[in-house]
């Protein structure tokens, strides 16, 4: 199993301090910043585009983990590496090529991951594994903040972990001091959190516990 990576999601900082917010988290340990991008066409919300990565990008070195909850994600990608995103994640329901979009991807200097929703199956991916850089299991319905943790995701985790054991298999939505033991369990190695970590008495702390859940699993 790959390293943990803490990926704090943006989503639930205090956007008119963003920059603020995105080296607040770097301070406290954080490996990634989870940038979500919605669409409400695709996600019934609304968040960010490319101008506000490129705001961001102006502020940080850091790893910028971009999930795009959009439709027609082929057309984004260009933007998102001119404003300097590092991995460009679509959704495997919102493209009819995805292998075309990896390349695509790829040769515009980003990382390239793909997501899964809840009631989607987790071999719609298996064809990709090989040549993308990250599997998202979303691990609530995409758009909000806030959600309860869907334990059934689980058995894809599992499933992805026994067939790629060196794919970094990230998780999204719910995750805290409660879900993080099953989500490491299951073979989660990519972590991303936004209520509980912003809404922690101690963001540090609340990434060290959530990192050191994956990290014990990992040394057994
Ligand atoms: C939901 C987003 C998540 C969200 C997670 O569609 O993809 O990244 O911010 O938020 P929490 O950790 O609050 O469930
Ligand atoms: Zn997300």
């Amino acid at each position: 199993m790959p390293v943990a990576k803490i990926s704090p999601s943006l989503l639930s900082s205090d956007f008119a301090r963003l920059a603020e917010e995105c080296q607040r988290m770097v301070d406290c340990g954080a490996d990634y910043l989870h940038m979500d991008v919605m669409d409400g066409h695709f996600v019934p919300n609304l968040t960010m585009g490319a101008p506000i990565i490129k705001s961001v990008r102006k502020h940080t070195d850091a790893f910028l983990d971009c999930h795009l909850m959009v439709a027609e994600p082929e057309k984004w990608v260009k933007d998102f590496a001119d404003a300097g995103a590092s991995m460009y994640t679509f959704h495997i329901e919102a493209t009819d090529d995805a292998g075309a979009l990896i390349d695509q991807i790829h040769s515009a200097g980003m990382k390239a991951g793909i997501s899964v929703k809840p009631k989607t199956p987790v071999d719609s991916v298996f064809p990709y594994c090989d040549k993308v850089d990250q599997i998202l299991i979303m691990t609530v319905e995409p758009g909000f903040g806030g959600q309860s943790f869907m334990e059934d995701m689980m058995e894809k985790v599992k499933t992805l972990r026994e067939k790629y054991p060196n794919l970094d298999i990230e998780v999204d939505g719910g995750l805290d001091e409660k879900t993080i033991g099953t989500a490491a369990k299951a073979g989660a190695n990519v972590i991303v959190a936004g209520t509980s970590i912003f809404k922690a008495k101690s963001s540090k702390d609340m990434i060290s516990l959530l990192r050191k859940h994956v990290d014990d699993v990992q040394k057994k």
